[in-house]
């Protein structure tokens, strides 16, 4: 029951380290296009230096910028060596060429999260090709019509099966429900937007009984 943040916002990345939720953070090309332009890696480190003050030394994931598998591997080096955090995952998407990029970087110790998955055949051959983690994007499915939770449930029961030690990341969030769906489905790990877990936070019977707590205090005092 473990969550991530997607996020590459500094401030999102440093509310949520300085609240002890999360167990990692993923970005992508598309939440960092979100930022301010910079240096990739200044920013990236901007991120780890963050996980370093708050003494979480998390999983962080960050995605390479070629579709040339070769290029995927002398990028993904690169990263690690100028990045250079304790606890870095490389994003590698998925396709015939790139398992190669994968087992080529599981054999030098890195650890790949394997992304854009949308089918349970892809999270077990990824995972048997050396990924650490299995990225399955839940809403992208609906919107293609796929049923996502009897994907993740059955990815779960394959990896479950296997000699792997690959966990499914469940991404693609667009609703605090989906957090706990892809849970009870079988996910090791959602990671999501910052809005939804502040919304999970907030019940109106919670501020009611809150304010009512404090009302009778105030009148007792009286
Ligand atoms: C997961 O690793 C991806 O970064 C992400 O969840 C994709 O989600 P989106 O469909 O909201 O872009």
């Amino acid at each position: 029951m473990k969550v991530f943040l997607d996020s590459a916002n500094l401030e999102e990345i440093e509310a949520c380290l300085a609240r002890g939720f999360i167990s990692g953070i993923t970005t992508n090309p598309s939440l960092l296009k979100k930022e301010p332009k910079t240096d990739f890696v200044k920013h990236i480190k901007k991120i780890a230096n963050l996980c370093r003050k708050y003494k979480r030394l998390v999983p962080l994931s960050v995605e390479v910028f070629t579709a040339h598998p070769n290029k995927m591997v002398v990028q993904a080096v690169d990263l690690m060596e100028k990045i250079n955090y304790e606890n870095l995952n490389i994003k590698i998407p998925m396709g015939w060429d790139e398992l190669g990029v994968i087992n080529e970087l599981a054999q030098k110790g890195i650890k790949v999260n394997c992304t854009c998955l949308f089918t349970e055949a892809q999270c077990m051959i990824a995972a048997n090709a050396g990924a650490k983690y299995v990225s399955l994007f839940m809403n992208r499915m609906k919107d293609v019509g796929i049923e996502p939770t009897s994907v993740i449930a059955d990815a779960r029961a394959l990896l479950d099966d296997s000699n792997t030690d690959a966990e499914i990341i469940v991404g693609s969030i667009r609703h605090e429900r989906d957090i706990i769906e892809a849970q009870l489905a079988g996910a090791h790990i959602v990671t999501s937007p910052t809005e939804y877990f502040r919304r999970m936070t907030v019940h109106p019977q919670t501020i009611k009984s809150v304010a009512g707590f404090l009302k009778d205090f105030e009148d007792w005092l009286k």
